[in-house]
């Protein structure tokens, strides 16, 4: 069956996790054969670089080094997980990909978008997604609903250097996808992302459908 290509994207707490586990269990139930991974941290390399880049410790790290990791992490995920799981036949689901570094790195952190794209062509290395599901909600209830879930995991309630950022930095953030879906109107589709669970994993079930139907 025909490989596909699909990431999804959008700022903390919009569901991206949520409902990579509700897309993975409906495509399998079709008999379709799954792999889910994420960035950063989806190769063995890269999950030494995920912890690097998130933990609160390395509060301060200089943005071109922090994009300097996530490219790297991205360069050895196409390379050793999603290129060989493509040629497999396997729908690939990803959690962030090259987007959240136009968004993050440039709307957020202010780098040059320009520099990003030529940067990401070359992490990619031609393996851009065949789709990509963009999630979008306000910041406030995104961080709202991230920080609950950090909570009713044990865990510090800014788990992670970019649940600690700002309002106004996820605002930006936020813009900066929106900005993406507009440049690339075929391959990203807007999502809302302030329904039930239920309701956006209905969306985006029919998204995909479509393009599998589509072939
Ligand atoms: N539509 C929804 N309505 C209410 N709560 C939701 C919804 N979708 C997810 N949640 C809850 O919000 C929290 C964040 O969801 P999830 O972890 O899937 O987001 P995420 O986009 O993966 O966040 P991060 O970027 O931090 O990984 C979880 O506790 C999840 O159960
Ligand atoms: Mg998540």
């Amino acid at each position: 069956m025909a490989a596909l290509f699909i990431t999804f994207e959008g700022i903390e707490g919009t569901g991206k996790s949520t409902q990579i586990t509700r897309l993975e269990a409906w495509l399998r139930s079709r008999g379709r054969s799954v792999r889910v991974t994420r960035e950063p941290g989806g190769s063995r390399i890269g999950a030494e670089l995920r912890r690097m880049l998130l933990s609160l410790e390395n509060n301060d790290i200089c943005p071109r080094a922090e994009l300097f990791l996530y490219l790297a992490d991205r360069a050895q995920h196409v390379e050793q997980v999603v290129r060989p799981a493509l040629a497999a036949g396997e729908i690939v689901l990803c959690d962030r990909f090259a987007d959240s570094t136009v968004a993050y790195q440039s709307a957020g952190r202010g780098l040059e978008e320009e520099t990003l794209d030529a940067l990401n062509a070359q992490a990619v290395n031609g393996q851009w997604p065949d789709l990509t599901i963009l999630l979008d909600l306000a910041p406030e209830v995104g961080l709202t609903r991230a920080l609950s879930r950090n909570r009713a995991e044990g865990k510090t309630v800014a788990e992670g250097r970019f649940e600690a950022e700002s309002l106004a930095f996820h605002a930006r953030v936020r813009q900066g996808y929106l900005r993406l879906a507009e440049r690339f109107p075929r391959r990203i589709r807007l999502v809302d992302a302030s329904g039930s669970i239920e309701e956006i994993a209905e969306a985006v079930r029919d998204i995909v459908e479509a393009r599998l139907d589509a072939g």
